[in-house]
C-alpha cells in the first residue's frame, strides 16, 4: 500500500473518505450525506463506516465515512486506528484502485492522524502469492492512498510508525508461510535479507555447534526432522556499554508434536508454531529500523519437531546446555525444551539487564485467555508492568499470570531434574516454570504465552484473518519505554 500526503485531494480519484468522531465531523457536508448517514443510523461511533454516492460536476464520487468514536476515550489512538482500518477494508477488495482520506475533520494529534495511517496500511497487507486462480472480484485492488488534511507534524510521525509496520509485515509474512517454505535455515534466509544492510550482527549457530555447546534439549526436538536445526541471533548495538535487552522466540517451524503426534483436525496450525520468534523477528526489524538508542538481540530456537526413527521418544532423559536434566515425557511439549537452551546460551553469551520470551507454548493458553490477551509470566513486577503497559499502549495485550514454588514442584522427575510436562491442572503455568529453572539468579526474566494471539479465524483491526502480527509492535514499545 502506497501512502501519499497532499496539500489538496487529486480531482481523478473516485473515491473520497473522511474520518469523523461521534456526532462531529459531517457538518459541511451535503445534505443528502449528511441525511443518508443518519437514516443509516452511521453517528461516528469506533469502526463505523456508511457510503454514499454523489454526483458533482457531472461526475459521479464514491463518499465514505468511518467514525474514531469519542475525542476523550482513553483508548483514542486505537480507536482512530479502527476508523482508519475499517476504510481500507471495506475497499481493499472492491475495484477501486486509489482512495483519497481526509483526517481534518476529527480532531487528530498528529501522532493519532499518523495512527490512522498506521493501521490502513497494516490492514491492506495480505498475502495472495499461492493463489494463481483468485477470482477477479477477489482481488486486491487499493494500492495507493492519498492522505489529506492531517495536522501539521503527521508525515514526521508517520516516517516512525512505518518502520513498526515495516516489522509487523515482516512477521505477518514469515507467520503466513507453510513450513515446506519456512524451516530454520530458510527463516534464517528470510532476516539475512530482511537486515541486509541495517547494521544489525548476524549470528548462527547450526547442530555441529549447538553439540559442541550440550544444547541436547534443543536437539533432541530436531533430531526427527530432516531439517538441521538453527539458533540465529540478531544484535543491535545503538546504546553504548548499557547491558542488553534480550528477546528470545520459539521458533518451532512445524510442530507434528513428535512421536506423541497431534492428531490430524488443526495439525496443519502447527506452521504457526513459530509466532515467538516471528515476533522477535519483526520486533528486532522495526527497533533496527529506526536506529533505536538501545541495545537489543533477538534470539531465535528453530527447530522443526516430527516423528521419524530417529526420533526422540517418550521417556528419553537428554541434558541441557546448563547441565539439569530432563525426562522427555511427550515429546509434543517441545517448545519449553527449545527455549531452555535458547535461553541459558542467550544469558551466557550476553549477559542481559533482561530477558523476554515470546512462545506459542500451550493449548491451556487459550483456554485460561482465548484472543484477547497474551499471558504473561515473570519473576520481577516491574519487568511485568513494563510489558503489560506496553501492551495496553499498542494494543497487543497482556494478561499476567502467577508462578511459584509450589507449581515448581509439578515438574520434578523420579529419574532426571526435571520433567517436560506437569499434570493437566495450570499447564500454561508449569511451562513457565520449567522455563524458569534456567533463568539465572536475579535476573529479570518474563515469558509470555502467545499461543491464542499470532492467528485468527477472523479480521481484526490491523490484520486481515490470518497472521496477526501480535507481538512485533509490542515489542518495539517495550524496548522504547525500558531501554531508550
Ligand atoms: N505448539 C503447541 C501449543 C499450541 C497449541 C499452540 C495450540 C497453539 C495452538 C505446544 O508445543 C504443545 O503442543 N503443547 C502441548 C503441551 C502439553 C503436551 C503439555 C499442549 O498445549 O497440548
Ligand atoms: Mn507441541
Ligand atoms: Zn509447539
Amino acid at each position: 500500500m502506497q501512502v501519499q500526503f497532499t496539500e489538496t485531494a487529486p480531482t481523478d480519484v473516485r473515491l473520497s473518505a473522511r474520518i469523523v468522531n461521534h456526532s462531529s465531523g459531517m457538518a459541511d457536508l451535503d445534505a443528502a450525506i449528511v441525511d443518508g448517514a443518519k437514516a443509516s443510523r452511521f453517528n461516528g461511533r469506533t469502526g463505523q463506516t456508511f457510503e454514499s454516492f454523489a454526483m458533482a460536476g457531472g461526475t459521479v464520487s464514491r463518499i465514505a465515512l468511518a467514525g474514531a468514536g469519542e475525542t476523550d476515550a482513553a483508548n483514542r489512538a486505537l480507536n482512530v486506528e479502527k476508523a482508519g482500518a475499517a476504510l481500507v477494508a471495506k475497499y481493499l477488495r472492491s475495484g477501486e484502485t486509489e482512495m483519497v482520506v481526509d483526517l481534518g475533520h476529527a480532531d487528530l494529534s498528529a501522532d493519532e492522524a499518523a495512527a490512522a495511517v498506521f493501521a490502513m496500511r497494516l490492514r491492506a497487507w495480505h498475502y495472495d502469492q499461492y493463489r494463481t486462480t483468485l477470482a477477479r472480484e477477489k482481488k486486491v485492488t487499493l494500492t495507493k492512498i492519498h492522505i489529506v488534511g492531517a495536522p501539521d507534524g503527521t508525515e514526521e510521525a508517520w516516517a516512525e510508525q512505518s518502520t513498526i509496520a515495516k516489522g509487523v509485515e515482516f512477521t505477518k509474512r514469515l507467520i503466513t508461510e507453510p513450513a515446506n517454505i519456512l524451516y530454520p535455515e530458510s527463516f534464517v534466509e528470510r532476516c539475512r535479507e530482511a537486515f541486509e544492510g541495517t547494521g544489525a550482527e548476524i549470528t548462527v549457530l547450526g547442530e555441529a555447534e549447538m553439540e559442541k555447546l550440550g544444547m541436547g534439549a534443543l536437539l533432541g526436538v530436531g533430531q526427527g526432522s530432516r531439517r538441521e536445526s538453527q539458533i540465529l541471533a540478531i544484535r543491535w548495538n545503538g546504546g553504548g556499554d548499557e547491558k542488553p535487552t534480550v528477546l528470545v522466540g520459539k521458533g518451532v517451524t512445524f510442530d507434528t508434536g513428535g512421536i506423541s503426534l497431534k492428531p490430524p483436525p488443526g495439525m496443519e496450525d502447527m506452521k504457526w508454531d513459530m509466532g515467538g520468534a516471528g515476533a522477535v523477528a519483526g520486533g528486532m526489524l522495526s527497533i533496527v529500523s529506526r536506529k533505536a538508542k538501545a541495545n537489543v538481540i533477538g534470539v531465535m530456537g528453530l527447530v522443526e519437531n516430527m516423528p521419524d526413527g530417529n526420533a526422540q521418544r517418550p521417556g528419553d532423559v537428554v541434558t541441557t546446555m546448563s547441565g539439569q536434566t530432563v525426562e522427555v515425557l511427550n515429546t509434543d511439549a517441545e517448545g519449553r525444551l527449545v527455549l531452555c537452551d535458547a535461553l541459558h546460551w542467550a544469558q551466557e553469551e550476553y549477559k542481559p539487564a533482561r530477558i523476554v520470551d515470546l512462545a506459542t507454548l500451550t493449548g491451556a493458553m487459550i483456554i485460561a485467555l482465548g484472543h484477547e490477551h497474551g499471558g504473561l509470566f515473570s519473576n520481577d513486577d516491574t519487568l511485568a508492568s513494563q510489558l503489560s503497559d506496553a501492551g495496553f499502549a499498542t494494543g497487543d495485550k497482556l494478561w499476567r499470570l502467577p508462578i511459584g514454588p509450589a507449581y515448581d514442584k509439578l515438574i520434578d522427575s523420579p529419574i532426571a531434574d526435571i520433567k517436560n510436562v506437569g499434570p493437566r491442572p495450570a499447564g500454561s503455568i508449569t511451562a513457565a516454570q520449567f522455563l524458569h529453572r534456567f533463568i539465572k539468579k536475579g535476573t529479570p526474566w518474563a515469558h509470555l504465552d502467545i499461543a491464542g494471539m499470532v492467528f485468527s479465524d477472523k479480521p481484526g483491526h490491523t490484520w486481515d484473518k490470518g497472521a496477526t502480527g501480535y507481538g512485533a509492535r509490542l515489542l518495539d514499545r517495550f524496548v522504547k519505554d525500558v531501554a531508550e
